[in-house]
């Protein structure tokens, strides 16, 4: 059976050094990065992965284009149609590894963010373990996730004092919060879905997190969705493209605090 060994890399998402020291010399190990095609369409997305390489990675390595399968995006059929796609990419990587890469060269891949989160490279790389054609050594290196990025900028624990945390896309983001979801992350959503909540929440919002054109806002969903909306046309228009994540709380009585202490005060009256 043929062997290739492959490192999933976080890169963190987006800021040249928000890498783990970990990540810095896994990028160091590799010796040749696969980059997915469909990158070349965002030529910035692109430039920042060249840049981080650049600035941490001493020596010499190759990069290899890897088509990326087209995705069929019917709403209908979402689950199945990202499983085909999964699929899709497994042969098409699988197809590079074998011919493009050899036994004794360790292949890479740059994932945005963290890998474990609303990201398909960790079940790509099952997808071709379990093809069975190639035997694939593969580990996992973490990444700082863009929810983390956005706690740190706001300063603010994500949880409520022994509370839960729902971490959830735009699409699913109003089903969780008619179930009594009251604390949660949303990412994947470009259209803004918290505009149609009902209720009193506050957001603590970011885009474009750990690069030069971040912005970020925090306060009452319905009284900052104004400026949340200029300053992601801001945070477009400075790139090219926008990624934004927030928090959204359930808003209690009385007026908006910025940080996590609100909670701590919410909880020694028993009301979290
Ligand atoms: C496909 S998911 C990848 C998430 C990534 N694995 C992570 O750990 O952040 C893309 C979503 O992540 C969030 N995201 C990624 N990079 C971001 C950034 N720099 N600023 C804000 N949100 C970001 C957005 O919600 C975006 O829609």
């Amino acid at each position: 059976m043929i062997e290739r060994r492959l490192r999933l890399i976080g890169i963190g998402p987006g800021g040249p050094d928000d890498l783990t020291v970990t990540a810095v010399n896994a990028l160091n190990s590799v010796d040749v990065f696969l980059v997915a095609d469909k990158a070349r369409g965002v030529d910035d997305l692109v430039s920042v992965r060249e840049e981080i390489c650049r600035r941490h990675i001493v020596g010499d390595y190759r990069v290899l284009t890897v088509p990326d399968p087209p995705r069929d995006r019917t709403p209908e059929r979402y689950g199945a149609e990202v499983r085909d796609w999964h699929a899709a990419r497994a042969a098409v990587y699988e197809k590079v590894l074998c011919e493009e890469v050899s036994g004794d060269e360790t292949a890479g891949l740059l994932v945005w963010g963290d890998p474990s989160l609303y990201d398909s490279t960790i079940r790509v790389a099952e997808r071709i373990r379990d093809r069975g054609l190639l035997r694939i050594d593969y580990d996992v290196v973490p990444g700082v996730s863009s929810v983390q990025i956005l706690a740190a900028r706001h300063k603010l624990v994500l949880n409520t004092i022994g509370g839960p945390i729902t971490i959830t896309t735009g699409r699913r983001l109003v089903e969780h919060a008619d179930t009594g979801a009251d604390n949660l992350v949303v990412m994947l959503d470009g259209h803004l879905t918290c505009r149609g909540l009902d209720g009193d929440w506050n957001i603590w919002w970011g885009a474009d997190l750990g690069t030069a054109d971040e912005e970020l806002v925090a306060g009452r969903l319905h009284a900052v969705l104004p400026e949340i909306e200029q300053a992601r046309a801001r945070a477009k228009a400075a790139r090219g493209w926008v990624m934004d994540t927030y928090l959204l709380r359930r808003a209690r009585p009385g007026p908006f605090t910025a940080g996590s202490a609100a909670d701590v005060v919410a909880d020694r009256w028993g009301t979290c």
